[in-house]
């Protein structure tokens, strides 16, 4: 479905069971919805039991464009917005890496709209100097050469090396939804997770129920980072996907379905 969401056009998912506890997912940079909407793949896991929502950032997907200026607080305004227009007072907001740091200034900015928050391979911290330099590199590399190479290195660096072998699907697809993503939404994407808040002296004020996974070789956001937020959040359950990198729920998707339903079944 797409629908006009804070003066923008959004393509969204709204699947599952109606009646049942909401879980909106958000996806990383520069991903759509469909890294959650594949076979085997968690909005399918989660069909019989959740109302499941997942959806297109601006500039990503089949969501529109727009000027390519954008922030992590547009985004959080997109996802309070989609959730008034499905009428979702509150939700679980799953997010992984890009969608983490959505999740987690969404949970900073307006708690009572978060039910359960379930942060995947991603971090608190705000960039580096280093990281805002890369970011700057990432523009220039995109300028120089497209989305075909930009697609085909960033790949090699989501996906653990044994990903190319066990799941060339999942790589081919992920590859073709980055290769497709509009130049100005990446570089405009690559300036908002540069200029993101660092959420971390939020955490412990988090009273919602808390599930972090991460991929065991993921090198974008490591084990580390994770730990560093479970030891901060009051409660929060910690899972390493064992053999996956940075696409924790696409390289594993069984032991990662596991952990994020039985923790949904403990949310009524
Ligand atoms: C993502 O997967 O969303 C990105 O790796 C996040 C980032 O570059 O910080």
């Amino acid at each position: 479905m797409k629908a006009i969401i804070n003066n923008a056009l959004l393509r969204y998912i709204d699947v599952g069971s109606p009646s049942s506890v909401p879980v909106i997912f958000i996806h990383g940079f520069p991903f759509s919805h469909r890294m959650w909407n594949f076979p085997g793949g968690q909005v399918e896991a989660l069909g019989a039991t959740n109302r499941v929502v997942a959806f297109d950032l601006r500039g990503h997907g089949e969501s529109e464009v727009g000027t390519g200026h954008y922030s992590i607080e547009l985004f959080v305004d997109d996802l309070f917005a989609l959730m008034d227009h499905l009428h979702i007072p509150s939700a679980v907001i799953c997010g992984l890496s890009m969608g983490g740091y959505v999740a987690l200034r969404a949970a900073e900015r307006n708690p009572e709209r978060v039910r359960g928050l379930v942060l995947c391979d991603t971090r608190s911290e705000a960039d580096s100097n280093e990281a805002k330099v890369k970011r700057a590199n990432s523009i220039k590399f995109v300028k120089a050469n497209g989305m075909k190479f930009y697609a085909q290195d960033y790949v090699k660096i989501v996906f653990a090396p044994a990903a190319f072998e066990k799941h060339p699907d999942t790589v081919k697809m992920v590859q073709s939804i980055v290769e497709r993503t509009a130049p100005i939404a990446i570089f405009g994407t690559l300036l908002a997770l540069a200029g993101r808040t660092d959420t971390t002296a939020a955490l412990p004020s988090f009273t919602f129920p808390t599930l972090i996974l991460v991929g065991e070789k993921d090198t974008i956001t490591p084990v580390a980072a994770s730990q560093a937020m479970k030891d901060k959040i009051p409660n929060a359950a910690m899972h390493v996907i064992p053999g996956a990198g940075h696409m924790s729920n696409m390289e594993n998707p069984a032991v990662f379905n596991k952990h994020l339903t039985e923790f949904l079944a403990t949310i009524k």
